[in-house]
């Protein structure tokens, strides 16, 4: 099963399937760990408002002398923001601190009750203004995907959620492959823990590969882009190189068999 690196977004654009997720890395180490980032290869960058690291991430990519438009850039809308009033001025807050002309990707960092429908209509008109190439969300159920769709009848181009092999949402990656909503999985990871499953390791050993490794190949197998964090250079190498080599599909069945429904960020199910 060969993996392109890249996948294409509704409304054209190219995203890169490998990203480095850059929350709770301090300002002050942002500069070096993404100009690292992007020295070993990376060319999509994960921040958001709340991190407070946007400014650096923007110095980071100027810093590395690669073209602008090699460099995806995600950043998220707060949930402070969700309004009509706020969502234009904040995303132009967003990219004066990032220090670009342009955001690639833009998400609603939550699917904030009451708030839904107008932030993602302030959203398109944040696209339609050439100052932001795709829109999505974070954090949304199939509920609140339906919700938008029927209200507004348009359709997101990525959902970010928590995805990893102890929390495999089948049903919102079967609901986003059929209306061609690109699903990035956060947290795939799962912050470092659990690395000492023995299904994974035993398939890791299978491969000569870290668990971390096949963690991610299992996310880029089902179809998903990735955002892991690192601030180890070695790690961010080992990530990397999750593009040469497969799983098998008894492989693959094996880790959907360790899903436990485990979410450690945000838990959207409840949210009206
Ligand atoms: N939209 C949202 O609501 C939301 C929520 C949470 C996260 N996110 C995004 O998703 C990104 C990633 O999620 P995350 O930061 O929660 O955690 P994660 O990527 O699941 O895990 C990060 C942890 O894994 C370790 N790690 C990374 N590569 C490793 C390797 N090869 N071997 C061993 N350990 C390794 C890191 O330690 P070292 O530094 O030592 O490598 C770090 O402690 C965030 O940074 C953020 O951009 C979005």
């Amino acid at each position: 099963m060969h993996l392109e690196p890249t996948v294409k977004l509704r409304g054209n654009v190219q995203l890169p399937r490998m990203g480095l997720g850059v929350w709770k890395l301090p300002a002050v180490q942002t500069l070096q760990v993404v100009g690292e980032a992007l020295a070993a290869g990376y060319r999509h960058i994960d921040t958001a408002k709340i991190y407070g690291n946007e400014a650096e991430v923007g110095e980071a990519i100027r810093a590395s002398g690669l073209a602008r438009k090699t460099v995806f850039v995600t950043s998220k809308l707060w949930t402070d923001d969700h309004s009509k009033a706020r969502a234009a001025a904040a995303f132009d807050e967003s990219l004066q601190r990032l220090g670009t002309e342009w955001v690639d990707l833009f998400l609603s960092h939550f699917p904030v009750t009451g708030k839904r429908v107008e932030t993602w209509q302030a959203l398109q008109q944040i696209v339609n203004s050439g100052k932001c190439r795709a829109v999505g969300v974070s954090n949304y159920t199939v509920r609140h995907l339906q919700e938008l769709m029927d209200r507004t009848h348009i359709i997101p181009a990525v959902n970010q959620v928590e995805f990893h092999p102890f929390l495999f949402q089948k049903d919102l990656l079967d609901f986003s492959r059929q209306h061609n909503i690109h699903l990035m999985a956060y947290s795939p990871l799962v912050h470092g823990h659990y690395h000492d499953n023995p299904v994974l390791r035993s398939v890791a050993q299978a491969h000569r590969r870290s668990v971390p490794q096949v963690m991610l190949r299992w996310l880029l197998q089902h179809g998903l882009s990735v955002i892991p964090k690192t601030t180890q250079k070695t790690h961010m190498i080992e990530n990397l190189a999750v593009f040469d080599f497969q799983l098998s599909e008894s492989e693959m069945e094996q880790i959907n068999g360790l899903d436990q429904g485990l979410r450690t960020c945000w838990d959207p199910t409840q949210t009206p």
